[in-house]
């Protein structure tokens, strides 16, 4: 049977660029992506640990493969990502079919431990820091037109809801002089946007220590030199944290016009108190008064955001801080989420949990409030003329789904070829997207 291999990628972008680079290592191992689970040889779930369900979301999805395994013993099943580095042995006792289980950091060792798992049985490799970047791994990307780089995976923060500090790790910063040495090899073939992916992205550079400096962040001279990389037309960031949204990244995100008029900017809570329990160490004014600072000086900025709903010890008048700030915030749009403990956190042995139905009906509250600030936030674009990237075929029917800078998608009732520009005028707006039509190819095509 040819050697083919399925990827499963659960998580944010910095899983998804994860993948990217698994696909990369099996494929310069000669290997070819399988379709179904049935045509594959090895199968990797790529996990992420965020969330609780999550977790059940693995071993359901372990589950369902437990038959094929028992099927076709020749079946590989890997787990990767930051449940793998989290859970590690609990994995192989809850299932034992499971081949190899990869952390986060030992993703150059893939094929060696596939290997090794067909000799020696199941195989497991957890370390605790990177010795090679994942990003010097080959990377087979999904899109020829945009790419993930990732620029500073880990997080110093201690925020007490997350996990990611304990299996991503604490902040390592590639060299700049790499990551342009990416960007401009992506660009040479073709790459148009290009996302820097980080836990705390502008916090980037200050765990490199350069003898002689202050070990300041460089995140404002990143933007500026990847700005000038020739052939590129689009730089987008995620996720930056309010706190270390200093003036000078404001500046180059004014000066820059490659980057995007987007930004995440991450709230969690409009409570003073439960920002003060999360570890998050701006406050609901203070966040506000930087929100009105970006906007005043990148006109027209788009600004989406996380909020977490139930907070241990979130009480109604708390979560009414959170209404209050959403209402003045006036986000283009918000991921919302239940709180959901997480064990090995601070936050999860906090008193005070706050009863399901509450935490639901407080959900509920906030998007439906939400969902209609997006929607008129989507209203006022119609009428206006903006460039699109073109995507690919739109979700539902034959129409293309493209992305305006702001970062919202469009749909367009024309076929249009990926990876190219469309000047659009917007004539209609939905909860989560516009409607446009193609004016005027936005020169020049390609670059
Ligand atoms: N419960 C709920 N949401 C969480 N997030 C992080 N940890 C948790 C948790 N334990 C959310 C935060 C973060 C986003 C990526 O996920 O809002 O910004
Ligand atoms: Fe988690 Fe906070 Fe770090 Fe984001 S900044 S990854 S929420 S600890």
């Amino acid at each position: 049977m040819e050697r083919r291999y399925l990827i499963r990628t659960f998580g944010c972008q910095m899983n998804e660029h994860d993948s990217e680079r698994i696909a990369g290592v099996l494929t310069a191992d000669g290997m070819t992506p399988a379709h179904t689970p049935d045509d594959a040889r090895v199968i990797v779930l790529n996990t992420c640990a965020i969330r609780e369900n999550a977790d059940n979301k693995l071993y359901g999805n372990l589950g369902h493969l437990k038959p094929l395994k028992e099927r076709r013993p020749d079946l590989k099943i890997v787990v990767a990502g930051c449940l793998a580095q989290k859970d590690q042995a609990e994995i192989q006792r809850k299932a034992p079919w499971v081949d190899v289980v990869v952390g986060t950091h030992a993703l150059p060792q893939l094929l060696e431990l596939i290997d090794r798992s067909e000799t020696d049985g199941p195989q497991m490799d957890i370390r605790e820091h990177t010795e090679v970047f994942p990003t010097a791994l080959p990377a087979v990307r999904n899109d020829t037109f945009r790419a993930w780089v990732s620029i500073a995976p880990g997080c110093d923060n201690g925020c007490t809801f997350c996990i990611v500090p304990l299996v991503r790790g604490p902040q390592r910063s590639r060299a700049i002089g790499d990551i342009l040495a990416e960007v401009q090899g992506l660009a040479a073939r073709g790459v148009v946007e290009v996302t820097l992916l980080g836990q705390n992205v502008n916090t980037y550079g200050r765990d490199v220590t350069v003898p002689g400096s202050s070990r300041t962040p460089l995140f404002a001279r990143l933007l500026r030199e990847v700005d000038a990389v020739e052939r590129l037309r689009r730089i987008r960031f995620t996720s930056p944290h309010p706190h270390d949204f200093t003036p000078d990244v404001i500046d180059a995100m004014a000066a820059c016009e490659k980057v995007c008029e987007h930004i995440h900017f991450p709230l969690q809570s409009g409570s003073d108190r439960v920002l003060q329990l999360m570890r998050r160490s701006y406050r609901r004014e203070r966040y506000l008064e930087w929100l009105a600072r970006i906007r005043a000086a990148v006109p027209d900025v788009a600004v989406s955001t996380d909020i977490i709903v139930g907070f241990p010890g979130e009480t109604e008048e708390d979560f009414l801080g959170t209404l209050d700030v959403v209402e003045r915030a006036r986000f283009d749009s918000a991921y919302t989420f239940q709180y959901s403990p997480r064990p090995g956190t601070r936050a999860a042995t906090m008193p005070d949990h706050v009863a399901a139905d509450v935490v639901q009906e407080r959900f509920d509250r906030l998007v439906a409030l939400q969902n209609r600030i997006t929607l008129e936030r989507n209203q006022a674009q119609v009428g206006t003329t903006v460039e699109v990237l073109v995507e690919g075929a739109g979700k539902k029917g034959g129409s293309t789904q493209a992305r305006t800078r702001g970062n919202r998608i469009v749909h367009l009732e024309h076929g249009l070829e990926p990876g190219t520009f469309v000047d659009v005028r917007v004539t209609g707006a939905a909860a989560h997207h516009l409607v446009g039509e193609a004016v005027g190819a936005s020169a020049p095509l390609r670059v």
